[in-house]
């Protein structure tokens, strides 16, 4: 698969008030392939802002470097940031004194694209994003999640086949954020252009990630395709619904270690984890004292937070 960003032992400090050293980034080293939604993941000031601030030339790296298309962002900066568009945190790569249509048709033009051949994008950028109604309006008087939107259309009309987006959908509402899901999927699916995403909500990495890292006080600690990791951390633990218990047999269940039991409307739902292989035998032969009725068994289900909360040492606690 080609890779289309590359990354090599970048490290950044940066300087505090009292002229402490911040290690933001300690040594870390990734690479991106062409054609796919990728997580940049961590908890606040892991340094995922810093990485896609060094990726788009903004920020200076101590050590390491960083190649886009094959192009050193350092040594041949102007070839390497032409493949790229971003949107920054707080949405800063907008003019707030232009209306949408004029932001689009700004970025399309010092990107070399011609009016002629972007005008029919610019429409349907506009109504994807539901900004048609405020196309002529100054972008300052749109509510918070239409600028988050507009910066994202900005992106989008310069062409660049990479797009870094840190925390797109901060702020927008849920139909808004489930909305931009689906059009960062197609963008990737229809126009083979990648994206590298840093975001806090782990339904967002969920629904549209194939490969993460996660960065942690500025080190990596995983980098791995979603579904690897959510197969990793799978819990092996199940729900069984059951019908009404003996005080004995709640007595017998409740001595059982890593067993809990809820008391549910039809009976009681008894919740196991299988790593103790005859434990599943002793609940059942409990249960089959009194041939009490199993409703139902559902293995628990996993969400990526809980694996993002693993990795980062919570699941410890
Ligand atoms: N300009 C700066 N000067 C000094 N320290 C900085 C600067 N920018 C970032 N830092 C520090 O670098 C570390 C990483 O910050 P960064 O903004 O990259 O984190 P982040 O992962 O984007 O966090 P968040 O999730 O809160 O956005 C933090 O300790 C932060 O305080
Ligand atoms: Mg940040």
């Amino acid at each position: 698969m080609e890779t289309v960003l590359k990354v090599d032992n970048l490290t950044k400090i940066y300087s505090g008030p009292e002229g402490e050293k911040i290690k933001a980034l300690n040594d870390i080293s990734f690479e991106v392939p062409r054609g796919m939604i990728f997580g940049l993941l961590g908890p606040n000031g892991a340094g995922k802002t810093t990485t896609i601030k060094s990726i788009c030339g903004l920020v200076q790296p101590d050590a390491g470097s960083i190649s886009v298309m094959g192009r050193d962002v350092r040594r041949q900066r102007a070839r390497a940031l032409t493949q790229l568009a971003a949107v920054l945190e707080g949405n800063r790569n907008i003019y707030w004194r232009l209306t949408p249509r004029e932001n689009l048709e700004f970025f399309a033009a010092i990107r070399g694209r011609r009016p002629g051949s972007v005008k029919k994008e610019i429409s349907q950028l506009l109504q994807v994003f539901g900004l048609e109604e405020k196309a002529r309006e100054p972008v300052r008087k749109l509510s918070r999640g239409m600028q988050q939107k507009l910066a994202l259309a900005v992106t989008l009309i310069t062409g660049a086949p990479i797009l870094l987006l840190d925390e797109p959908t901060l702020g927008l509402d849920v139909t808004a954020s489930y909305e931009i899901r689906g059009l960062l999927r197609r963008i990737v699916q229809e126009e083979q252009r990648t994206i590298i995403i840093s975001t806090h909500d782990m339904n967002v990495v969920q629904d549209i990630c194939q490969q993460v890292v996660i960065i942690n006080e500025g080190r990596i600690v995983a980098h791995d395709s979603i579904q690897h990791l959510m197969d990793l951390f799978q819990v092996r633990s199940y729900d069984l619904a059951v019908g009404k218990l003996t005080s004995e047999q709640r007595q017998s269940l409740e001595k059982l270690p890593h067993l809990q039991l809820v008391p549910i409307n039809s009976g009681w739902q008894i919740s196991l984890d299988l790593e103790n292989p005859t434990l599943l035998w002793q609940a059942l032969d409990i249960l089959g004292q009194e041939q009490t009725a199993i409703e139902s068994i559902s293995r628990k289900e996993l969400n990526f937070e809980k694996v993002f909360i693993e990795i980062l040492g919570g699941g410890q606690a």
